[in-house]
């Protein structure tokens, strides 16, 4: 008995030709700029002698959650949510393999009957970064840039996905890349959205839950353009392999936000920004809302 309904159609038309797709317009992504002296460079990158051209996306998938147990199977508009999120980063032309890593075996069923590559990763991985490190570990070829895929954003867009990936490979002297989007006003103070601010060249110099920068006032600056962090990210692989052992750091503990604590070790990280509606699925009625999305935008 299949585990997950199989869906009618995976062909790439079923995103490829939305009008929206079009509309997606990754900026920020300045060929040469800042790339220069590579100050700061670790010893472990060895001098740089690689393009970075081997890439693995990675899709992390569990099946316990607190917060929504067994969510990467929930049905989205009568496909699983990691399908949706698969398919979407099959789309993406600068991956060459895109896997699942999972430690549970109905999604591993679910994901092959669709046809993904699947890695197990054990149970014990404590967040998504260690497992997509296990998995790194466990596949055949080697790879330069692993992209960390969130299976809870099923509407990421693949240009997107190549954007960081772009992003990293024209940033030697940064390990970590990622995306931001505008912030809305009214998440300004919402915790659960974080915050990044820049620096001149793309950097991130700090991200926070609480709303950065901070106007004088007191207020928000309806003039400001905040920036919201999305989920993605890519590294250095090599660097991947160290990060979930480096030792948590004072800021990143207070924020808890993982990322921090590549900024303070000292590591640099890229920003994109992107046009991007954020539309993660935390909870059940979140589902409830991507499919009226969807039948709006007439997005199958
Ligand atoms: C703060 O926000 C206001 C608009 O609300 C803006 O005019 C001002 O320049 C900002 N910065 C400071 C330091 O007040
Ligand atoms: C992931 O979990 C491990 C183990 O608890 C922890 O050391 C690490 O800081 C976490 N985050 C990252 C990004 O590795």
């Amino acid at each position: 008995m299949p585990v997950c309904a199989p869906s009618s159609s995976s062909s790439s038309n079923s995103f490829g030709s939305s009008s929206n797709t079009k509309t997606w317009i990754v900026h920020g992504i300045v060929a040469g700029v800042a790339i220069a002296a590579a100050v700061g460079a670790r010893a472990y990158l060895g001098g740089f002698k690689k393009f970075r051209s081997r890439v693995v996306g990675i899709i992390p998938a569990r099946f316990a959650s607190s917060r929504f147990q067994g969510k990467p199977l929930v049905q989205i508009l009568g496909k699983p949510m990691i399908q949706r999120t698969w398919e979407r980063a099959k789309l993406a032309t600068t991956l060459d393999h895109v896997v699942v890593a999972t430690d549970d075996e109905k999604i591993a069923e679910c994901c092959r009957g669709f046809g993904a590559d699947v890695i197990m990763t054990s149970e014990s991985c404590q967040n998504g970064t260690e497992r997509c490190n296990e998995a790194l570990h466990k596949l055949e070829k080697k790879y330069d840039v692993v992209v960390n895929i969130q299976g809870d954003e099923p509407l990421i867009e693949p240009e997107i996905i190549d954007g960081v990936v772009k992003a990293l490979q024209a940033a030697p002297d940064a390990v970590f890349s990622t995306a931001v989007t505008s912030l809305k006003p009214e998440d300004a103070y919402d915790p659960n959205r974080v915050k990044c601010v820049v620096d001149n060249h793309g950097y991130a110099i700090y991200f926070s839950r609480g709303l950065i920068p901070f106007n004088k006032s007191g207020k928000v600056n309806p003039q400001y353009p905040y920036l919201l962090h999305l989920g993605i990210q890519s590294y250095d692989s090599k660097f991947l392999k160290i990060y979930p052992e480096l030792r948590p750091t004072i800021l990143q503990l207070e924020e808890d936000l993982e990322q921090l604590k590549v900024l303070e070790n000292g590591y640099k990280m890229k920003v994109i920004k992107v046009d991007h509606e954020a539309h993660g699925v935390d909870t059940p009625e979140d589902v409830e809302k991507i499919e009226s999305l969807m039948r709006q935008r007439n997005l199958s």
